[in-house]
């Protein structure tokens, strides 16, 4: 980010703060997020829509009190899809009626709480689910607003496991095939819906404008079938989250600003020509705001030369608190950030400390041949479905989440302990 120097000695540092002071004072591994990025990223996509449009943050991929405190004070509603994220929302006092709640498999107990407390939005994700939460709201003499998450049949060129718009997958009810005319058909006479709008989520870390705006225009198709079957325009449509980031230089990520406009400029050229209102326009991004706002920082444990192969360079962290090169074939970039080095660079392959050989962090880097215990790492970019995907593999502890800003530093997210670990064994 903007507020990353190196300073004589080759300590970086990070808002006016040493990279060294800071793995002292937190420890390693640890995860820190400068919150003025942040909020600037939040403002970049309010400002980006304008008026006529909600920004939701996908709480999935990093939420915690604080995040939900800076969203609600920068004007972005949130997206969650647990009961958990709900009521991580509700706890940091988000309104209820700026939170959108998602899941193809929402349990009884998850929308009776969201229907209770009053959530603006229920995206409703299976046919099953629009009896189900009809059925809850009805009871508690309530009319729940919902979407109808619709998949548009487009193939977002992204890894398999975050493509959602294909029709061979579990979310959504497929466009093709009459299908989602006929979940609107059975949403519209339920009274305990109040059906607002139409969903797409096409996937995510996408750069290619084309999906989204094949998106846009079949979810506007749609509206105009709803119309001409019902007399009804339907007043909101969401066009999902998924524009990526830059996680190494290799990636040229869009702005939200190019986004907004690729995606404003489809719906209203759409709806004129099908002769409907312009529906009020809502998006939801996760990784964008969140991913380039932190990094981690660990410490460098054994190095470990192979002849003519590479040096695996071992970090006190691993899967556990970034499991995204495991699952996907993720790509990282990484640098020595705690001293200066001339010495030649290395084919380097960073990895963890779990015990099994697909615990990997960056698969090819290169460092600095003199690499060495105690040296600290950083890995940009892992705002994004690092923490949020944390696990206790061999019984790691979690790390921190720590919000830097103003040349000050605060946990926002406490270092896991053993006492946190061994808390819910019983017995
Ligand atoms: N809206 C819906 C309905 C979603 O399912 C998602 C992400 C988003 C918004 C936010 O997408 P984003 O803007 O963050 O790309 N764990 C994977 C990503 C899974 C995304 C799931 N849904 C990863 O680490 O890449």
């Amino acid at each position: 980010s903007r507020t990353v120097r190196r300073d004589a000695d080759g300590v970086v540092t990070v808002g006016g703060l040493a990279v060294t002071a800071l793995a002292e004072e937190f420890g390693t591994p640890a995860y820190f997020l400068d919150e003025e990025d942040f909020r600037a990223r939040c403002r970049a996509w309010k400002d980006a829509f304008g008026a006529d449009a909600d920004v939701f943050y996908a709480g999935k991929a990093f939420l915690s009190r604080a995040i939900v405190r800076w969203l609600n004070e920068e004007g972005l509603n949130l997206d969650v899809c647990s009961g958990g994220e709900l009521a991580t929302a509700l706890a940091a006092g988000m309104p209820a009626e700026r939170i959108a709640l998602h899941g193809n498999n929402k349990s009884t107990e998850e929308i009776t709480r969201a229907v209770e407390v009053g959530v603006g939005r229920i995206v409703l994700d299976s046919f099953q689910e629009i009896v189900r939460v009809a059925h809850i709201a009805e009871k508690l003499g309530k009319r729940q607003p919902v979407q109808i998450r619709v998949t548009v049949g487009v193939e977002a060129h992204t890894h398999e496991f975050i493509a959602t718009a294909h029709e061979d997958q579990k979310f959504g009810i497929a466009l093709a095939g009459g299908q989602a005319a006929e979940a609107v058909r059975r949403a519209l006479k339920l009274d305990g819906l109040e059906l607002i709008g139409i969903h797409s989520h096409i996937g995510s870390q996408i750069f290619d404008m084309a999906g989204f705006e094949v998106s846009a225009r079949r979810v506007v198709q749609l509206l105009a079938e709803v119309r001409d079957e019902h007399g009804v325009e339907l007043p909101e449509i969401d066009l999902g989250g998924g524009l990526g980031i830059a996680y190494t230089s290799d990636d040229d990520p869009r702005e939200p600003h190019e986004i907004a406009k690729a995606l404003g400029d489809i719906v209203t050229r759409e709806c004129e020509a099908a002769g409907l209102r312009v529906p009020r326009l809502s998006v939801e991004p996760g990784r964008a705001i969140v991913g380039p706002t932190a990094f981690t920082l660990y410490e460098v444990g054994t190095v470990k030369e192979l002849e003519g192969l590479r040096t695996y360079v071992s970090v006190d962290g691993g899967m556990s608190d970034n499991i995204r090169t495991a699952l996907y074939d993720a790509e990282y970039s990484v640098a020595l950030v705690s001293r200066a080095s001339d010495a030649e660079p290395m084919l380097s392959r960073v990895v963890g400390k779990h015990c099994e050989s697909g615990d990997i962090v960056v698969r090819d880097a290169f460092l600095p041949g003199d690499v060495a215990p105690g040296d600290l790492l950083a890995v940009p970019a892992t705002g994004a479905y690092c923490r949020s995907m944390a696990n206790n593999y061999n019984h790691a502890l979690r790390p921190p989440v720590v919000a830097v800003k103003d040349g000050a530093a605060r946990v926002i997210v406490r270092r896991e302990t053993e006492e946190d670990l061994l808390r819910l064994d019983v017995g």
